[in-house]
């Protein structure tokens, strides 16, 4: 960490809420790829949006284009990329917006520190699991990864040659593969609805 610098205090959250009329909050979303995390964090962002709340969608091949396109995906540079996701995303919250993130975040760990980072500052982190079978995934297989990965052509695959803990405990735990998009997206809003954190 640098030396010789000094925190500024800035406008607190509830300051923030009160000028906004807005709460912020971090949706995490975690699963394989291909589990529709971003189709699922896209409909969610749309949703919100047309319904006059702020939200942005950080997403996980998006990001590595430009502010994480030094990183790769060996276990370090995935714990880094959640380590900066984790922190933007508090931004986004504390900003007072519906920060939606949708990453693979294969580590509990990871996870877990986004977490206490967005709890520390008083700001609501919603975990939730996209949930769907690697066979399931590997079938769908969009962008044709799981089979470069099954051939050895990418290394490091999640779910294939690298690992994916589930969450244990999840706020909302989506069967991916049982409901449709809007169905998923639907779930995540009754959660927030219920919360108060949208209204
Ligand atoms: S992580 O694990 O959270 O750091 O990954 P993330 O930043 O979400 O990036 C996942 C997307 O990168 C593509 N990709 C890979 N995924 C997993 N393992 C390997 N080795 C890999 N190489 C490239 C892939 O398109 C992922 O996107 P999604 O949307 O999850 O399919």
């Amino acid at each position: 960490m640098a030396t010789n610098i000094t925190w500024h205090e800035n406008l607190t959250h509830a300051e923030r809420k009160g000028l906004t009329k807005q709460s912020g909050l971090t949706i995490w979303l975690t699963g394989l790829s291909a589990s529709g995390k971003s189709t699922v964090a896209c409909a969610l962002e749309q949703f919100l949006l047309q319904h006059g709340i702020n939200a942005y969608r950080l997403d996980g091949d998006n990001v590595r284009f430009g502010l994480n396109n030094d990183l790769g995906f060996s276990e370090a540079d995935r714990n880094e990329n959640i380590r900066r996701i984790a922190e933007v995303s508090k931004l986004f919250a504390d900003s007072t917006t519906i920060a939606i993130t949708s990453f693979i975040s294969p580590y509990i760990a990871d996870r877990e520190k986004a977490r206490v980072l967005h709890e520390k500052a008083g700001l609501p982190f919603v975990e939730v699991y996209v949930d769907v079978p690697i066979e399931v995934a590997e079938q769908r297989d969009p962008k044709g990864l799981y089979k470069k990965a099954r051939e050895g052509i990418i290394k490091e695959f999640t779910g294939i040659s690298a690992p994916y803990e589930a969450p244990k405990k999840p706020e909302i735990h989506l069967k991916n593969y049982e409901s449709t998009v809007e169905e998923s997206a639907q779930q995540i809003i009754a959660y927030l609805v219920e919360k108060k954190y949208i209204t």
